[in-house]
C-alpha cells in the first residue's frame, strides 16, 4: 500500500489550505488559485531545475511555522522555498513585496527593449502583464542598453537576446528534450547570453518548444513573424495522429488559415504536452487536424477580447438611425487594411510576412 504523505498547513494571505509535506509555497499558492498566485517569469512545473533565477515570486513568510513562529528576515522565492505546518505567507498583502516587485520588474526591464508593439509576443508576454501590474513610466537606467551579435537559429524560431531576461527555461527545455548536453548560458552578467548553445540543439525534434516557454518574445516563431497580432487571431484545440508526440495542439487561425501552432498551455500558461516540430512547423493546413472547438482563454489575457463563442453580432446602430444609411465619414479598417485581404494568403508566406513577400505569398523570406 502507498504510504499516505503527511499533509501541512500553510496560510497564504489570510487563506488557509492543507498541502503535501514538500509542497513549495508557489505551489501552494497555485492550489488556491487567484490573485494569491505570485508571477513566476522562470519556473516551470515541468521543467526539473527551474526557478530560482527572476526573483519575480518572492514573498513574505510572517510566521516561519508553528514550531518556529519568527518571520524569515529577507523576503523568499516562493517557488524554491518550501513550506512548512502552520507558515504564514504574505503575497498581496503585504507591501514589502509589492514594493520589491516594482524593483524586480524595472531590473528585468533596464535592458529589455520596449517594443511590444513590434514583437509577435505582444498579448501573451508575461513581462508585458508585468510591466502593466508593476511597471513605472520612466527608468532611473543611464547606460547604453545591450547588444548582441545576431544569431540565425534556422528557418522556425527567431532569436531576439536583447528580450532575453536570462530565466533559463529555454536552456532546460532544451536540454531535458534532448540527449546530449549542449547547453548552457554563456559568459556573466549583463553579456550573459544563451544563443551559441541553443544552435546547437537545433536538430531535434522537439526544439520549437524554446518558443513556447519563453515568458518573452526572446524566441518566437519565424513562421508566424509580422503575420498578426495574437488578438485577432482565433485559438481552436485541436489534434492528429503523430508519431512522435500526442498531436494536441492549438491552432491559430485567421478565418479558415492556420497562421500559427503552438502547444496546448494550462491557466499558469505553462506547456501541457510538449509538441513536434513537424506538428508545430508543418501543419499550417486546416485539413491537417481535427478541430475540437475553440480554446478557452482566460478573460483577463487581451486574446478574449476577440471571443467568439456564442457570439450575438450587436444591430448596427449608425445605419439604424439614419434609415439605412451606411456612415460615409468613417473609415473601415477592415476593407482598407491589407492584412484583411482575403487574396494573401497569410499561411503559405513560409516565413515572415514582410513588406518583401507580403503581396507574392509564394517568396520565402531569406
Ligand atoms: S530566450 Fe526566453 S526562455 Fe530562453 S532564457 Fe531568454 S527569456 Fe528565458
Ligand atoms: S519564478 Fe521564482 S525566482 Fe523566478
Amino acid at each position: 500500500m502507498a504510504e499516505e504523505v503527511k499533509k501541512i498547513k500553510v496560510t497564504i494571505d489570510n487563506i488557509t489550505i492543507d498541502v503535501p509535506m514538500g509542497t513549495t509555497i508557489l505551489q501552494a499558492a497555485r492550489l488556491i488559485g487567484g490573485d494569491v498566485v505570485p508571477p513566476a517569469m522562470c519556473y516551470y512545473s515541468k521543467l526539473q531545475g527551474s526557478g530560482g533565477k527572476c526573483r519575480t515570486c518572492l514573498v513574505e513568510v510572517s510566521k516561519g511555522s508553528e514550531a518556529d513562529p519568527r518571520p524569515m528576515p529577507k523576503l523568499v522565492a516562493s517557488c524554491r522555498t518550501g513550506v512548512m505546518d502552520g507558515m504564514e505567507v504574505k503575497n498581496m498583502t503585504s507591501p514589502r513585496v509589492e514594493d520589491a516587485r516594482n524593483g524586480v520588474v524595472e531590473f528585468l526591464l533596464l535592458n529589455h527593449p520596449l517594443d511590444c508593439p513590434i514583437c509577435d509576443q505582444a498579448g501573451e508576454c508575461h513581462l508585458q502583464d508585468l510591466g502593466y501590474e508593476h511597471g513605472k513610466e520612466g527608468t532611473r537606467y543611464e547606460f547604453k542598453r545591450r547588444t548582441f551579435d545576431k544569431h540565425d537559429l534556422g528557418p522556425y524560431i527567431q532569436l531576439h537576446m536583447t528580450r532575453c531576461i536570462l530565466c533559463y527555461r529555454c536552456v532546460y527545455t532544451a536540454d531535458q528534450l534532448t540527449d546530449k548536453r549542449v547547453h548552457g548560458v554563456l559568459s556573466r552578467g549583463d553579456h550573459s547570453e544563451i544563443a551559441t548553445h541553443i544552435e546547437k540543439s537545433l536538430d531535434n525534434n522537439f526544439i520549437g518548444n524554446v518558443i513556447d516557454v519563453c515568458p518573452v518574445g526572446a524566441l518566437t516563431d519565424k513562421t508566424f513573424r509580422f503575420k498578426n497580432r495574437v488578438w485577432f487571431t482565433k485559438p481552436m484545440s485541436a489534434h492528429r495522429e503523430c508519431k512522435c508526440c500526442s498531436g494536441k495542439v492549438t491552432l491559430w487561425q485567421r478565418g479558415e488559415e492556420v497562421l500559427r501552432v503552438t502547444a496546448r498551455k494550462d491557466q499558469w500558461g505553462e506547456v501541457e504536452e510538449w509538441i513536434c516540430n513537424e506538428c508545430r512547423f508543418e501543419k499550417k493546413n486546416t485539413a491537417d487536424w481535427i478541430i475540437e472547438g475553440p480554446t478557452q482563454v482566460n478573460r483577463h489575457s487581451v486574446i478574449s477580447q476577440g471571443h467568439y463563442e456564442q457570439v450575438v453580432k450587436p444591430t448596427e446602430t449608425f445605419s439604424a438611425v439614419h434609415g439605412g444609411r451606411k456612415p460615409k465619414l468613417l473609415m473601415d479598417i477592415h476593407s482598407v487594411s491589407e492584412v484583411n485581404d482575403p487574396s494573401v494568403d497569410l499561411s503559405l508566406i513560409n516565413g515572415p510576412a514582410t513588406g518583401e513577400v507580403f503581396n507574392h505569398p509564394t517568396k520565402t523570406q531569406e
